[in-house]
């Protein structure tokens, strides 16, 4: 359940420190890869030796690293990981993450991280049932934030009640627990074509659109968030996406090497979603060498290239679904429709150029889903989060279609 999985792992200074060293044995064991942070205090409690040896990667514990200032990025720590584990987390750190208090890198790295995250308090009973303790764990709750509840037994105070840190034990049944939920996807295949297609008129030139990629490539991290296996087919494109032995990612240049590549790969697909914006007509000729200026107008054919969503529209079987886009300035729904039937799509998602920060290069999108029988309006949204929505949506497609 673990293996893979990017785990950071944030320690504060509580005496349950020491239990950061039993956590990060149990979670390396289950394959995951573990990066700790820990705050100053923590080091009073728990060595960063002790804790780099434990999880084979340098401890963290300042913005900056050295005397020649280069720093640790909390921003790409937070997009890194695939779960942020606070623990222990102390009544400190608890009432700054409410607060949004940003004083060392664990608490940038916090409202940085777009991955979830949970946290395992360690207390004294009088300070863990404090009611400022108790709503500030209310508050990180309503972020989204899951809380390990502190557990009951002896204390370090020698008192005895609420407060002790969960058992490194517990918290991993919670963390696998939660990634097995999680795994909606999990032994699905889903094939994403994503970006522009680039047409060659000649060595230098070609006909293209301004798709940068983002709207796949976010689509292709959540599926893959989800437990899923991704070829992720892209045009021209620079966005990136982590390795992962769950992606494979074909990178290709025109339509036609699209085509290709996505017919090698929907077979084995129980998802395609065709989110690249796709050329319709490329050169009929390809010059092979640059074309030199000669007369004031230069005339180039253009044949129609091959639609490859109703391509593999023709070849769905029943237990596929595919999902296409439609990029609209005009008469949007009505023409979103007519693709939804002619390609033989599921699912068609809308999105026009009529709304602001929706379509190409922007990181937000605004879009409606359409099938032959609903539709749904998003609000403008980030690509990420539009992202979750749709594969929400289509993983309730695929309950629907499969019976569960
Ligand atoms: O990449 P970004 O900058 O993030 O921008 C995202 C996006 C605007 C490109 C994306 O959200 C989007 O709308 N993609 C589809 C754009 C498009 O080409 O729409 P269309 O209406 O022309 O095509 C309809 C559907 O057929 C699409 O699923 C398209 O992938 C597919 N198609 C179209 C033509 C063709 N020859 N082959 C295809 O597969």
């Amino acid at each position: 359940m673990l293996r893979n999985k990017k785990i950071l792992l944030g320690v504060c200074g509580s005496i349950a420190a020491y239990k950061a060293a039993f956590l990060i044995r149990l979670l390396v064991k289950a394959g995951a890869d573990v990066r700790v942070i820990s705050t100053t205090s923590a080091s009073d409690f728990i060595s960063p030796l002790t804790l780099s040896t434990l999880s084979k990667n340098p401890v963290l514990t300042k913005f900056v690293k050295n005397e020649e200032g280069e720093w640790n990025n909390h921003v790409e720590l937070g997009l890194w990981a695939d779960l942020m584990l606070i623990a222990p987390l102390s009544a400190n750190t608890l009432g700054k993450m409410s607060n949004g208090i940003c004083d060392n890198l664990l608490l940038a790295t916090y409202l940085s991280a777009k991955c979830p995250v949970m946290v395992a308090p360690a207390m004294d009973l009088d300070m863990y049932a404090h009611p400022s303790t108790q709503k500030n764990l209310n508050i990180i709750r309503s972020f989204g934030n899951m809380v390990i509840d502190a557990e009951d037994g002896e204390l370090a105070s020698g008192l005895s009640g609420q407060g002790r840190m969960a058992e490194p034990e517990n918290i991993i049944q919670f963390v696998e627990s939660y990634f097995s939920k999680s795994q909606v996807l999990a032994g699905k295949k889903i094939l994403i074509t994503a970006g522009p297609t680039y047409e060659a008129i000649d060595p230098v030139r070609f006909i293209g659109n301004h798709s940068t990629g983002k709207m796949g490539y976010a689509l292709a991290k959540t599926c893959l968030t989800l437990g899923a296996e991704v070829v992720l087919i892209s045009g021209p494109s620079n966005e990136s996406i982590s390795e992962n032995p769950a992606l494979q990612l074909i990178k290709v240049q025109s339509a036609k090497e699209m085509l290709v590549a996505a017919e090698e790969n929907f077979a084995k697909a129980d998802i395609g979603i065709m989110s690249a914006a796709v050329a319709d007509y490329a050169p009929k000729n390809v010059a092979d060498k640059k074309i030199k200026k000669s007369e004031d107008t230069l005339t180039i054919e253009l044949i129609r290239n091959p639609d490859i969503a109703k391509t593999l529209g023709a070849k769905k079987r029943k237990n596929q679904l595919l999902i296409g886009f439609a990029l609209e300035t005009d008469n949007e729904e009505v023409n979103a429709k007519r693709k939804l039937e002619a390609k033989n799509f599921d699912l068609i998602i809308l999105n026009s150029l009529q709304d602001e920060g929706a379509g190409f290069a922007h990181n937000t999108n605004k879009v409606t889903l359409i099938t032959s029988k609903d539709s749904l309006s998003l609000p403008l949204l980030s690509k990420d989060e539009t992202a979750n929505k749709i594969i929400d949506y289509v993983v309730g497609l695929l309950n629907q279609k499969t019976g569960n």
